[in-house]
Protein backbone atom coordinates (compact mmCIF):
# COMPACT_ATOMS: atom_id res chain seq x y z
CA UNK A 1 0.00 0.00 0.00
CA UNK A 2 1.53 3.46 -1.29
CA UNK A 3 0.26 6.99 -1.28
CA UNK A 4 0.29 8.86 -4.77
CA UNK A 5 -0.39 12.55 -4.76
CA UNK A 6 -2.62 12.90 -7.38
CA UNK A 7 -3.40 16.74 -8.60
CA UNK A 8 -5.84 17.37 -10.15
CA UNK A 9 -7.72 14.69 -8.72
CA UNK A 10 -11.24 16.78 -7.96
CA UNK A 11 -11.37 16.90 -11.89
CA UNK A 12 -12.93 13.83 -14.53
CA UNK A 13 -10.02 11.71 -15.48
CA UNK A 14 -8.05 12.53 -11.55
CA UNK A 15 -10.74 11.49 -9.87
CA UNK A 16 -11.32 7.98 -11.61
CA UNK A 17 -7.16 7.54 -11.14
CA UNK A 18 -8.32 7.90 -7.51
CA UNK A 19 -11.30 5.59 -7.20
CA UNK A 20 -8.65 3.27 -9.41
CA UNK A 21 -5.32 3.72 -6.94
CA UNK A 22 -7.79 3.05 -3.66
CA UNK A 23 -9.29 -0.28 -5.39
CA UNK A 24 -5.72 -1.54 -6.00
CA UNK A 25 -5.29 -1.10 -1.68
CA UNK A 26 -3.19 2.54 -2.09
CA UNK A 27 -4.13 6.01 -0.96
CA UNK A 28 -4.85 8.80 -3.11
CA UNK A 29 -4.22 12.37 -1.91
CA UNK A 30 -6.09 14.95 -3.94
CA UNK A 31 -4.07 18.04 -4.46
CA UNK A 32 -6.08 21.14 -6.61
CA UNK A 33 -6.92 24.07 -6.35
CA UNK A 34 -10.57 23.16 -7.42
CA UNK A 35 -10.75 25.64 -9.54
CA UNK A 36 -12.30 23.55 -12.17
CA UNK A 37 -12.69 20.27 -10.28
CA UNK A 38 -15.56 19.73 -7.89
CA UNK A 39 -15.22 18.43 -3.96
CA UNK A 40 -17.67 15.98 -4.52
CA UNK A 41 -15.58 13.96 -6.67
CA UNK A 42 -12.74 13.35 -4.26
CA UNK A 43 -14.53 10.28 -3.10
CA UNK A 44 -11.06 7.93 -2.10
CA UNK A 45 -8.75 9.79 0.21
CA UNK A 46 -8.05 12.92 1.46
CA UNK A 47 -8.11 16.22 -0.39
CA UNK A 48 -5.59 18.97 -0.09
CA UNK A 49 -6.37 22.00 -1.33
CA UNK A 50 -3.70 24.02 -3.28
CA UNK A 51 -2.29 25.11 -6.49
CA UNK A 52 0.48 23.31 -8.31
CA UNK A 53 1.99 26.99 -8.90
CA UNK A 54 2.10 27.37 -4.76
CA UNK A 55 5.42 26.24 -4.03
CA UNK A 56 5.47 26.23 0.06
CA UNK A 57 2.01 24.49 -0.75
CA UNK A 58 3.25 21.66 -1.86
CA UNK A 59 6.11 21.44 0.02
CA UNK A 60 3.97 21.11 3.34
CA UNK A 61 1.79 18.62 1.66
CA UNK A 62 4.78 16.25 0.53
CA UNK A 63 5.89 16.32 3.71
CA UNK A 64 2.60 15.83 5.43
CA UNK A 65 1.82 12.73 2.94
CA UNK A 66 5.55 11.15 1.69
CA UNK A 67 3.73 9.96 -1.14
CA UNK A 68 6.03 7.48 -3.20
CA UNK A 69 4.88 8.72 -6.74
CA UNK A 70 2.66 11.80 -8.33
CA UNK A 71 0.09 11.27 -11.07
CA UNK A 72 -0.16 14.91 -12.43
CA UNK A 73 -3.69 15.59 -13.72
CA UNK A 74 -3.85 19.44 -12.73
CA UNK A 75 -4.57 21.43 -15.82
CA UNK A 76 -6.67 23.64 -17.83
CA UNK A 77 -7.66 21.91 -21.12
CA UNK A 78 -9.63 24.51 -22.70
CA UNK A 79 -8.33 24.98 -26.31
CA UNK A 80 -10.19 27.80 -27.37
CA UNK A 81 -9.25 29.18 -23.63
CA UNK A 82 -5.64 28.71 -24.61
CA UNK A 83 -6.06 30.96 -28.20
CA UNK A 84 -7.87 33.30 -26.32
CA UNK A 85 -4.89 33.62 -23.18
CA UNK A 86 -2.29 31.70 -24.06
CA UNK A 87 0.05 33.09 -21.22
CA UNK A 88 -2.64 31.65 -18.48
CA UNK A 89 -2.13 27.99 -19.94
CA UNK A 90 1.41 28.99 -20.13
CA UNK A 91 1.60 30.01 -16.56
CA UNK A 92 -0.86 27.41 -15.28
CA UNK A 93 0.90 23.78 -17.34
CA UNK A 94 4.22 24.81 -17.66
CA UNK A 95 5.35 26.73 -14.95
CA UNK A 96 2.41 24.95 -12.54
CA UNK A 97 4.61 21.99 -13.76
CA UNK A 98 8.08 23.18 -13.20
CA UNK A 99 7.37 24.36 -9.59
CA UNK A 100 5.81 20.65 -8.91
CA UNK A 101 9.08 19.10 -10.05
CA UNK A 102 11.31 21.69 -8.49
CA UNK A 103 8.96 20.77 -5.33
CA UNK A 104 9.07 16.48 -5.86
CA UNK A 105 13.09 17.31 -6.02
CA UNK A 106 13.20 18.45 -2.71
CA UNK A 107 10.99 15.88 -1.16
CA UNK A 108 13.14 13.51 -3.04
CA UNK A 109 9.88 12.02 -5.03
CA UNK A 110 10.81 10.15 -7.83
CA UNK A 111 8.29 8.87 -10.00
CA UNK A 112 5.83 10.90 -11.75
CA UNK A 113 3.41 10.14 -14.33
CA UNK A 114 1.66 12.85 -16.23
CA UNK A 115 -1.95 13.70 -18.43
CA UNK A 116 -0.05 15.00 -21.24
CA UNK A 117 -2.23 14.92 -25.14
CA UNK A 118 -2.57 14.15 -28.40
CA UNK A 119 -2.16 17.92 -29.23
CA UNK A 120 1.34 18.03 -29.02
CA UNK A 121 0.94 16.31 -32.45
CA UNK A 122 -1.14 19.05 -33.86
CA UNK A 123 -1.74 17.98 -37.42
CA UNK A 124 -0.02 14.69 -38.22
CA UNK A 125 1.34 13.22 -41.30
CA UNK A 126 0.04 9.89 -40.56
CA UNK A 127 -2.75 8.20 -38.79
CA UNK A 128 -2.87 6.17 -36.53
CA UNK A 129 -0.75 8.26 -34.72
CA UNK A 130 2.69 6.59 -33.24
CA UNK A 131 4.45 8.43 -30.61
CA UNK A 132 7.65 8.86 -33.24
CA UNK A 133 5.27 11.18 -34.55
CA UNK A 134 6.79 14.64 -34.34
CA UNK A 135 5.51 17.44 -32.16
CA UNK A 136 4.02 19.92 -34.25
CA UNK A 137 0.95 21.69 -31.89
CA UNK A 138 -1.18 23.94 -33.44
CA UNK A 139 -2.78 25.43 -30.53
CA UNK A 140 -1.26 27.41 -27.02
CA UNK A 141 -2.51 24.17 -24.85
CA UNK A 142 -0.52 21.56 -27.58
CA UNK A 143 2.11 23.98 -27.24
CA UNK A 144 2.63 24.07 -23.27
CA UNK A 145 1.32 20.17 -23.06
CA UNK A 146 4.86 19.81 -25.30
CA UNK A 147 6.89 22.05 -22.72
CA UNK A 148 5.91 20.14 -20.18
CA UNK A 149 7.48 17.12 -21.64
CA UNK A 150 10.44 18.74 -22.29
CA UNK A 151 9.96 19.49 -18.59
CA UNK A 152 10.19 16.21 -17.71
CA UNK A 153 13.16 15.47 -19.67
CA UNK A 154 15.34 17.51 -17.86
CA UNK A 155 14.03 16.56 -14.67
CA UNK A 156 15.32 13.05 -15.68
CA UNK A 157 18.67 14.64 -16.53
CA UNK A 158 18.91 16.89 -13.43
CA UNK A 159 17.58 15.18 -10.72
CA UNK A 160 17.15 11.47 -12.04
CA UNK A 161 13.59 11.69 -12.31
CA UNK A 162 11.52 8.44 -13.34
CA UNK A 163 8.78 9.63 -15.29
CA UNK A 164 5.49 8.50 -17.94
CA UNK A 165 4.13 10.84 -20.27
CA UNK A 166 0.37 9.52 -21.14
CA UNK A 167 -0.87 11.26 -24.46
CA UNK A 168 -4.63 10.73 -24.40
CA UNK A 169 -6.66 11.11 -27.27
CA UNK A 170 -10.30 11.94 -26.23
CA UNK A 171 -11.41 11.10 -22.83
CA UNK A 172 -14.88 9.51 -22.59
CA UNK A 173 -17.34 7.67 -20.77
CA UNK A 174 -18.32 8.00 -16.76
CA UNK A 175 -17.69 5.40 -14.08
CA UNK A 176 -18.99 2.09 -14.48
CA UNK A 177 -20.70 2.70 -10.56
CA UNK A 178 -21.95 5.95 -11.37
CA UNK A 179 -19.33 7.25 -8.68
CA UNK A 180 -17.77 10.21 -11.12
CA UNK A 181 -17.90 11.28 -14.65
CA UNK A 182 -17.46 14.04 -16.85
CA UNK A 183 -18.36 17.52 -15.38
CA UNK A 184 -16.88 20.29 -16.88
CA UNK A 185 -18.38 23.84 -17.25
CA UNK A 186 -18.20 25.19 -19.79
CA UNK A 187 -18.25 21.54 -21.73
CA UNK A 188 -16.19 21.80 -24.79
CA UNK A 189 -16.12 17.84 -25.28
CA UNK A 190 -18.69 16.29 -28.16
CA UNK A 191 -20.09 13.55 -26.32
CA UNK A 192 -21.66 15.04 -22.79
CA UNK A 193 -22.75 18.54 -25.72
CA UNK A 194 -24.93 15.31 -27.50
CA UNK A 195 -25.91 14.39 -24.41
CA UNK A 196 -26.75 17.77 -22.89
CA UNK A 197 -29.41 17.29 -26.61
CA UNK A 198 -30.74 14.14 -25.64
CA UNK A 199 -31.42 15.46 -21.91
CA UNK A 200 -33.16 19.24 -23.47
CA UNK A 201 -30.13 21.27 -22.01
CA UNK A 202 -29.68 22.49 -25.33
CA UNK A 203 -31.38 22.47 -28.82
CA UNK A 204 -29.56 21.20 -30.84
CA UNK A 205 -25.96 19.76 -31.67
CA UNK A 206 -23.82 21.54 -34.28
CA UNK A 207 -21.60 20.21 -36.86
CA UNK A 208 -18.55 21.58 -37.74
CA UNK A 209 -17.11 20.60 -40.91
CA UNK A 210 -19.19 18.27 -42.77
CA UNK A 211 -16.49 17.80 -46.12
CA UNK A 212 -13.70 16.74 -44.39
CA UNK A 213 -11.64 13.72 -46.51
CA UNK A 214 -13.04 11.23 -44.00
CA UNK A 215 -15.60 8.43 -44.66
CA UNK A 216 -18.98 10.46 -43.98
CA UNK A 217 -16.96 14.26 -43.85
CA UNK A 218 -16.84 14.78 -40.50
CA UNK A 219 -14.26 15.11 -38.13
CA UNK A 220 -13.05 11.52 -36.67
CA UNK A 221 -11.60 11.21 -33.33
CA UNK A 222 -10.22 8.21 -31.12
CA UNK A 223 -12.29 8.07 -27.79
CA UNK A 224 -10.59 6.22 -24.97
CA UNK A 225 -12.73 5.24 -22.01
CA UNK A 226 -11.92 6.89 -18.74
CA UNK A 227 -11.40 3.75 -16.41
CA UNK A 228 -9.12 2.62 -19.13
CA UNK A 229 -7.46 5.86 -18.71
CA UNK A 230 -7.19 5.35 -15.13
CA UNK A 231 -5.72 1.56 -15.11
CA UNK A 232 -2.81 3.01 -17.78
CA UNK A 233 -2.08 5.15 -14.95
CA UNK A 234 -1.11 2.31 -12.55
CA UNK A 235 0.80 0.68 -14.65
CA UNK A 236 2.69 3.74 -15.93
CA UNK A 237 2.98 4.01 -12.08
CA UNK A 238 4.39 0.38 -12.10
CA UNK A 239 6.40 0.65 -15.54
CA UNK A 240 8.30 4.31 -14.05
CA UNK A 241 8.77 2.45 -10.54
CA UNK A 242 10.53 -0.62 -12.43
CA UNK A 243 12.80 0.66 -14.94
CA UNK A 244 13.73 4.72 -14.02
CA UNK A 245 14.27 6.62 -16.84
CA UNK A 246 11.34 8.32 -19.32
CA UNK A 247 8.65 7.39 -22.19
CA UNK A 248 5.57 8.59 -23.65
CA UNK A 249 2.73 6.54 -24.40
CA UNK A 250 -0.50 6.97 -26.63
CA UNK A 251 -3.61 5.98 -25.31
CA UNK A 252 -6.47 5.32 -27.76
CA UNK A 253 -8.67 2.71 -29.75
CA UNK A 254 -6.83 3.02 -32.68
CA UNK A 255 -10.04 3.08 -34.04
CA UNK A 256 -12.20 6.63 -34.94
CA UNK A 257 -15.09 7.40 -34.46
CA UNK A 258 -16.75 10.40 -36.47
CA UNK A 259 -19.09 12.96 -35.19
CA UNK A 260 -21.96 11.66 -36.77
CA UNK A 261 -20.76 8.20 -35.50
CA UNK A 262 -20.86 9.50 -32.17
CA UNK A 263 -24.60 11.24 -33.10
CA UNK A 264 -25.95 8.17 -34.28
CA UNK A 265 -25.14 5.66 -31.25
CA UNK A 266 -26.49 8.47 -28.95
CA UNK A 267 -29.83 8.75 -30.69
CA UNK A 268 -29.58 4.82 -30.18
CA UNK A 269 -28.81 4.83 -26.69
CA UNK A 270 -30.80 7.39 -25.17
CA UNK A 271 -33.84 7.02 -27.42
CA UNK A 272 -34.36 10.23 -27.86
CA UNK A 273 -34.24 12.92 -30.94
CA UNK A 274 -31.04 14.61 -31.68
CA UNK A 275 -31.46 17.49 -33.76
CA UNK A 276 -28.13 18.86 -35.63
CA UNK A 277 -27.46 22.06 -37.32
CA UNK A 278 -25.06 22.70 -39.81
CA UNK A 279 -21.91 25.11 -39.47
CA UNK A 280 -18.59 25.51 -41.53
CA UNK A 281 -15.19 23.69 -40.44
CA UNK A 282 -13.62 25.51 -37.03
CA UNK A 283 -10.22 27.10 -37.50
CA UNK A 284 -7.08 23.87 -35.95
CA UNK A 285 -9.48 21.30 -36.75
CA UNK A 286 -7.88 18.49 -37.96
CA UNK A 287 -9.45 15.79 -40.12
CA UNK A 288 -8.90 12.50 -38.47
CA UNK A 289 -6.81 12.00 -34.57
CA UNK A 290 -6.61 7.96 -34.37
CA UNK A 291 -3.97 6.27 -31.73
CA UNK A 292 -1.68 3.74 -32.37
CA UNK A 293 -1.20 2.34 -28.83
CA UNK A 294 0.65 -0.42 -29.61
CA UNK A 295 3.43 0.18 -27.68
CA UNK A 296 0.96 0.79 -24.47
CA UNK A 297 -0.26 -2.48 -25.32
CA UNK A 298 3.23 -4.06 -25.32
CA UNK A 299 5.19 -2.15 -22.73
CA UNK A 300 2.54 -1.83 -20.16
CA UNK A 301 0.44 -4.71 -21.16
CA UNK A 302 -2.36 -2.44 -21.04
CA UNK A 303 -6.21 -3.58 -22.46
CA UNK A 304 -8.93 -1.41 -23.25
CA UNK A 305 -11.87 -2.80 -21.15
CA UNK A 306 -14.73 -0.42 -22.00
CA UNK A 307 -13.78 1.64 -24.78
CA UNK A 308 -15.89 0.62 -27.17
CA UNK A 309 -18.56 3.81 -28.24
CA UNK A 310 -21.72 2.11 -27.02
CA UNK A 311 -20.62 1.33 -23.59
CA UNK A 312 -18.71 4.91 -23.34
CA UNK A 313 -22.05 6.64 -24.09
CA UNK A 314 -23.97 4.15 -22.19
CA UNK A 315 -21.67 4.92 -19.19
CA UNK A 316 -21.91 8.88 -20.32
CA UNK A 317 -25.45 8.66 -20.05
CA UNK A 318 -26.37 7.21 -16.96
CA UNK A 319 -23.56 10.25 -15.60
CA UNK A 320 -25.27 12.73 -17.17
CA UNK A 321 -28.69 12.05 -16.40
CA UNK A 322 -27.53 11.84 -12.48
CA UNK A 323 -26.44 15.05 -12.71
CA UNK A 324 -28.14 16.85 -14.62
CA UNK A 325 -31.68 14.38 -14.43
N1 LIG B 1 -10.45 15.08 -21.01
C1 LIG B 1 -9.77 14.78 -22.10
O1 LIG B 1 -10.33 14.36 -23.13
C2 LIG B 1 -8.27 14.92 -22.12
C3 LIG B 1 -7.58 14.59 -23.30
C4 LIG B 1 -6.18 14.71 -23.30
C5 LIG B 1 -5.52 15.13 -22.17
N2 LIG B 1 -6.23 15.46 -21.06
C6 LIG B 1 -5.48 15.91 -19.87
O2 LIG B 1 -5.92 15.15 -18.75
C7 LIG B 1 -5.86 15.93 -17.57
C8 LIG B 1 -7.20 15.87 -16.85
O3 LIG B 1 -8.23 16.36 -17.72
P1 LIG B 1 -9.75 16.41 -17.22
O4 LIG B 1 -10.62 16.25 -18.40
O5 LIG B 1 -9.88 15.50 -16.05
O6 LIG B 1 -9.83 17.93 -16.74
P2 LIG B 1 -10.64 18.54 -15.48
O7 LIG B 1 -10.79 20.00 -15.75
O8 LIG B 1 -11.87 17.74 -15.22
O9 LIG B 1 -9.62 18.31 -14.28
C9 LIG B 1 -8.48 19.11 -14.11
C10 LIG B 1 -8.34 19.41 -12.63
O10 LIG B 1 -7.16 20.18 -12.43
C11 LIG B 1 -7.44 21.19 -11.46
N3 LIG B 1 -6.48 22.29 -11.68
C12 LIG B 1 -6.33 23.06 -12.79
N4 LIG B 1 -5.33 23.94 -12.60
C13 LIG B 1 -4.82 23.72 -11.35
C14 LIG B 1 -3.78 24.29 -10.60
N5 LIG B 1 -3.06 25.30 -11.09
N6 LIG B 1 -3.52 23.81 -9.38
C15 LIG B 1 -4.25 22.79 -8.86
N7 LIG B 1 -5.27 22.20 -9.52
C16 LIG B 1 -5.55 22.66 -10.77
C17 LIG B 1 -8.90 21.57 -11.74
O11 LIG B 1 -9.52 22.19 -10.62
C18 LIG B 1 -9.51 20.21 -12.05
O12 LIG B 1 -10.00 19.56 -10.91
C19 LIG B 1 -5.44 17.33 -18.00
O13 LIG B 1 -4.06 17.46 -17.80
C20 LIG B 1 -5.77 17.34 -19.48
O14 LIG B 1 -4.93 18.25 -20.17
C21 LIG B 1 -7.58 15.36 -21.00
Amino acid sequence: MATVLVTGGAGYVGSHACKALAKAGHVPVTYDNLCRGHRELVKWGPLEIGDISDRARLDAVLAAHKPEAVMHFASLIEVNESVANPDLYERNIVGGTQCLLEAMAVARVKIIVVSSSCAVYGTPLKVPITEDESWKPINPYGVSKMKMERLLQAAEKDHGLAWVALRYFNAAGADADGESGEWHTPESHLIPRVLDVAMGRAKAITINGTDYPTPDGTCVRDYIHVADLADAHLRAWRYAADNGGGMAFNLGTSTGSSVREVIDVVRATTKRDIAVDIGPRREGDTPALVADSSRARKVLGWQPQRSDLATEIADAWAWHQHLYG
